[in-house]
């Protein structure tokens, strides 16, 4: 009797280790290993941008600021940002119909549902104001945005990832202006 108990304990403990390690584990693993995660998934996107680059996107959508990689919205998003550009952020940016139609077709079809853009706020429909975004830019020194003139907003992304322009957001290239190096 004592000997079948201790084995149901010891069978019960085995089968919660391996539910843990099935289960559990790999999802806190999962978060502890964004960047890794992340990384694969940045290669992926990396292949990809480089059939998605779009001569008439970064004129008309690359003069007042990045011309934004697709990927970091949802196609919903685009289509509201799209929607509305006369409205734009407090600013103007009203294409004609044939041009929007155009860049429309590009952001939608190169919009993806990923962390980034599955956590937009669509009241705001910034890139920046998602939870993905807010928690990858938590580390960012206080200062080093709003009151550094050489920052101003997080939608000037080129100010710290140099390389933006062609699509490029490692760690290791990332310089805030006025603040040591980051490392
Ligand atoms: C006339 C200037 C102008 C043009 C042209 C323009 N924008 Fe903007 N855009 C702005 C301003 C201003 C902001 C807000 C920037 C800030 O808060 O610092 C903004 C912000 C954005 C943001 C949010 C950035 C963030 O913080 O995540 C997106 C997305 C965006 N624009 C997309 C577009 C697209 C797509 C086009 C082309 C159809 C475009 N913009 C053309 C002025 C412009
Ligand atoms: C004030 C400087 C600053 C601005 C502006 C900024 N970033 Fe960043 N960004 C950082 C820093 C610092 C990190 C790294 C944080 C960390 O790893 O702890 C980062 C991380 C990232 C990463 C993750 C890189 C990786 O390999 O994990 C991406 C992607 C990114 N930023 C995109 C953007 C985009 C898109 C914008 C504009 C909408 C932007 N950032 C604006 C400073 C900035």
């Amino acid at each position: 009797m004592k000997k079948n108990k201790l084995h149901a304990l010891l069978l019960s403990s085995v089968s919660l280790t391996l539910f843990l390690s099935l289960f559990v584990l790999p999802g806190i693993a999962d978060a502890d290993d964004d960047d890794h995660h992340d990384r694969d998934k940045w290669s992926v996107w990396k292949k990809k941008q480089v059939n998605t680059t779009n001569p008439e996107y970064t004129a008309e959508c690359g003069s007042c600021h990045l011309a934004y990689p697709p990927r970091f919205l949802s196609s919903e998003a685009w289509q509201k940002i799209m929607a509305n550009l006369e409205n734009h952020f407090n600013d103007n940016a009203e294409l004609d119909s044939t041009v929007n139609a155009k860049i429309t077709d590009f952001l939608v079809s190169n919009s993806s549902s990923n962390r980034w853009s599955s956590n937009t706020d669509m009241r705001t429909l910034r890139i920046s104001n998602s939870r993905h975004f807010i928690r990858k830019h938590h580390e960012v020194p206080n200062g080093a945005v709003g009151p550094n003139a050489q920052v101003k907003s997080y939608s000037n992304c080129k100010a710290c990832h140099p390389k933006a322009d062609a699509d490029s957001f490692r760690e290791r290239e990332i310089k805030i202006p006025g603040f040591r190096f980051w490392d």
